[in-house]
């Protein structure tokens, strides 16, 4: 009896550990989540894979940078920058306003994208 509730405690206690440095390994946003948003909503301009290459995107006058190479336009947007850049255009960046805002998405949603988003850098 005893014994069982002191192994209870004990993995109770591994689960909060873990999931407390998951969380912090994870940043701010979860890019899984954010990856199901992208496909909807970006992929569109930004290609599947970020490299910019997405039908929309190509018809515009301002072509969606290519992420894959160095960084493209990302390269010089920090975590807040890219945020903004999502939540309210491109212009609230400096970047064309060929980019839209996304008002609907919730603050949750801007950082998981903004978490994908950083993942498909290279
Ligand atoms: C209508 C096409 C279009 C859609 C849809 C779109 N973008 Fe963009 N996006 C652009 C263009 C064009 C730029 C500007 C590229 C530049 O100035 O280098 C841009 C710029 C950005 C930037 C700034 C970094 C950069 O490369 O300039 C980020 C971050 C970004 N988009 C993320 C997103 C995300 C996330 C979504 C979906 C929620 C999205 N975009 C949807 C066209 C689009």
């Amino acid at each position: 009896m005893m014994r069982s509730g002191w192994t209870a405690a004990v993995l109770a206690g591994a689960f909060v550990i873990a999931a407390a440095a998951g969380a912090f390994a994870q940043g701010k946003g979860d890019a899984k989540a954010g990856a199901e948003i992208y496909k909807k909503d970006c992929a569109k301009c930004h290609g599947d894979g970020g490299s910019g290459d997405g039908p929309q995107g190509q018809k515009l006058k301002d072509k969606p940078s290519d992420w894959t190479k160095g960084g493209g336009g990302l390269k010089d947007l920090n975590d807040q920058q890219v945020y903004e850049a999502i939540a309210k255009g491109g212009g609230a960046v400096g970047k064309s306003k060929a980019m839209p805002a996304y008002p609907k998405l919730s603050e949750a949603d801007v950082w998981n994208v903004v978490a994908f988003v950083k993942s498909l850098k290279k």
